[in-house]
């Protein structure tokens, strides 16, 4: 009864732990959403909309003052100069402006290179475009790509190369040298970048990010995708928007139209607050997650497991091979549910975020946008490992 195109899509493994969490009683520390509430700012200015008048069908790419508010905050970080009615669309969530990106740019039989292991969407956004993914291994224990690997990947069909930076659910942070080598490649070869930025404001230890889009030559080949749900705690609001060329916008647009119509109008609205907030509130959200990335880190590494440390984004990428030995587990899904069952922590099998499932069959991913006190009780039961 479903289509082709469907068959091969899985659940789920993220949602699949939640239902698993919520039946044994976990602490959930596997879907990457925040467990306190927004900054206050935010939810005045919904309620604002709310009583507002912004009830019906927004203009389909985007409210004008919503895309001004994200053409001043490019101004604002990284110096770019945008024009709102041409370079702007925004869509529901960066997950749904990643969709309609892929199908305005993707012609059926084109590949597009994706860097191993990756944000679960990417693979059938690729496949729902008729395209045809081709992975490139992130290495740890820095993620870093071999550059021949990168170059050999290319071929006649490659059309755009997917990254994400900072990067779930490795953690890191795409240097400047790996962004000039992608940007070679995209240059020589005539490819698209299509780079999801939605970490953008959560990186630490004094690293800046840079969008690619910045590079010489790249602005006109560069889809930058982003969104407010993670850099304002509002992963439900669902709006996230593309910055692109004026011709790849309004193919992205097209798709837009006829996938979703438009991001909801009060939270487009509200949104307007959100990324206008000071430079002050950066600086809190990056000292903020990043207190929590090193409380989750200590406590990781003192339950025993290999904690890759995070540049970036607000995940850990742990690996547990000597756990699978110890305990005589197969492989990482095997180890995920006796963590959920057995000791109460819910994470995320690290194979669910490659292609090539054998590639992560050793690594578990943890999340920490939670609260102090929730992260401790995860560590707490995690203390039960030792002694199991
Ligand atoms: C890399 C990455 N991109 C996109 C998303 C989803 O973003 P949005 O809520 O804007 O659809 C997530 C959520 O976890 C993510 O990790």
């Amino acid at each position: 009864m479903i289509s082709k195109r469907v068959q091969g899509f899985t659940e789920s493994v993220i949602r699949e732990m939640t239902r698993v969490n919520n039946e044994y009683g976990g602490v959930n520390l596997a879907q990457g959403m925040p467990n306190f509430p927004p900054p206050k700012e935010l939810l005045d200015a919904a309620h604002r909309a709310i009583d507002g008048d912004f009830h019906q069908y927004a203009i389909t790419w985007g409210t004008p003052g919503l895309r001004q508010a994200i053409a001043d905050k490019y101004m604002r970080f990284y110096g770019v100069e945008l024009d709102p009615d041409r370079h702007v669309t925004v869509c529901c969530g960066s997950t749904e402006t990643m969709l309609s990106t892929l199908l305005a740019v993707l012609n059926p039989g084109d590949e597009v290179i994706i860097f191993e292991p990756f944000y679960e969407n990417y693979g059938p956004g690729c496949i729902i475009s008729g395209a045809e993914p081709v992975f490139v291994p992130l290495e740890p224990p820095d993620f870093s790509f071999d550059p021949d690997r990168l170059a050999k990947a290319v071929g006649p069909r490659t059309r755009a190369i997917i990254f994400n930076s900072p990067n779930n659910p490795t953690g890191k942070v795409f240097t400047r040298q790996e962004l000039e080598l992608i940007a070679d490649l995209c240059l020589r070869y005539d490819l698209l970048a299509i780079t999801d930025e939605i970490y953008e404001h959560i990186i630490y230890d004094g690293r800046v990010h840079t969008p690619i889009a910045t590079l010489p030559g790249m602005a006109d080949r560069t889809i930058t995708i982003s969104g407010i749900s993670k850099s304002y705690s509002v992963t439900g609001w669902r709006v996230g928007y593309a910055v692109a060329s004026p011709e790849i916008s309004l193919g992205i647009r097209r798709a837009h139209d006829f996938v979703t119509v438009g991001a909801p109008h009060p939270l487009q609205e509200a949104a307007v607050t959100a990324l206008s907030l000071p430079d002050s509130y950066y600086v809190w959200l990056r000292e903020m997650y990043q207190a929590k990335r090193d409380l989750l880190q200590g406590l990781v590494e003192a339950a025993g497991f290999v904690a890759y440390k995070p540049a970036g984004a607000y995940y850990i990428l742990t690996d547990v091979a000597h756990f699978l030995r110890r305990f005589g587990f197969p492989d990482d899904t095997a180890f995920a549910m006796y963590l959920v069952k057995e000791i109460g922590v819910t994470t995320v099998p690290g194979s669910s975020f490659y292609a090539h499932p054998e590639l992560g069959k050793t690594k578990i991913r943890f999340c920490f946008p939670k609260t102090d006190e929730m992260l401790e009780e995860a560590g707490r039961r995690l203390e039960k490992l030792a002694r199991a």
